[in-house]
Formats: structure tokens, sequence, C-alpha cells
């Protein structure tokens, strides 16, 4: 009887991690925040400024920001600005790494301040 539980427990366990596992790695690119950052500064910095102060496209600092909403600047990444050069990125990033990029621009991470 104590071993057949044993058993069953620890099958239960592996069954557990193995069903968790998948869950994790769904909607995982794989890229760092050390990737998004770089990604920030040089892709969207080849529009928006290397050091984000506005280029092409407007700059993207938190005081330029500040009447957005995360959700909102999350919107106008994952969807573009129609009719501007502003592109759609879901395809590109995951809505995980959106809102990552939104919270950063918002809290003025990603450049040194100045
Ligand atoms: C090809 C040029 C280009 C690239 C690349 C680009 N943007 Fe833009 N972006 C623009 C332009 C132009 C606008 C202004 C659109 C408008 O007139 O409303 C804009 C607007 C925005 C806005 C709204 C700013 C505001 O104050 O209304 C945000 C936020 C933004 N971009 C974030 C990003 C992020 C993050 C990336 C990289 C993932 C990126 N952009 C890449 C051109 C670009």
């Amino acid at each position: 009887m104590g071993r057949n539980t044993g058993w069953a427990g620890a099958l239960g366990v592996r069954l557990f991690t193995f069903l968790l596992l998948p869950a994790f790695a769904a909607g995982s690119s794989g890229r760092t925040e050390s990737d998004l950052t770089n990604l920030v500064l040089q892709d969207c910095g080849s529009c928006h400024g290397m050091t984000l102060k506005g280029g092409l496209g407007p700059p993207l600092r938190p005081e330029n920001l500040e009447r957005l909403p995360a959700e909102a600047i999350a919107a106008i990444i994952r969807e573009g600005v129609p009719d501007t050069a502003m592109p759609p990125w879901k395809p590109l990033l995951t809505p995980e790494e959106i809102d990552w990029i939104s919270r950063q621009l918002k809290a003025g991470t990603l450049v040194s301040p100045q």
C-alpha cells in the first residue's frame, strides 16, 4: 500500500511538470529583455531617434507619453498608426513583449535621462 501510494505520487508530480512546461514555453519568443532593449533603440530608434528624442517619429520619452496609458501605447505598437510611417509590430513581437516595451517607455528605463 505504502509503496503504491509513493509510485502514484511520483507519477503525479511528473504528469504535473509535463503538463505545465508547454504552458510556460507558449508565447515566448526566446528574446531576453536585453534583446528587446536593443530592438527598441535600433529598430524603433531608426524613426524615433536612438535616444528616443524623436526623428521621423515623435519622441518616446516618458514626458512625451504622459497623455497615453501603457495600454494605449501597447495598442499603437501592436497596430501601428494607419496612414503614417508607424508600422504594426504584432507580426514581429509577442503581446508580452509589446506590453513590456510599453511599460519601459512609460518608465523611461531604456535610455539614460537627459
Ligand atoms: C518607420 C518609422 C517608424 C518605426 C520603425 C517605428 N515608429 Fe513609432 N511612430 C512613427 C511615426 C511616424 C509616428 C507618428 C504617427 C502619427 O502621426 O500619429 C509613430 C508613433 C508612435 C507612437 C505614438 C507616440 C505619440 O506620442 O503619439 C508610439 C508609442 C510609437 N510610435 C512607438 C514605437 C515603437 C515602440 C517602435 C518600435 C517597436 C516604433 N514606434 C517604430 C514611426 C515609426
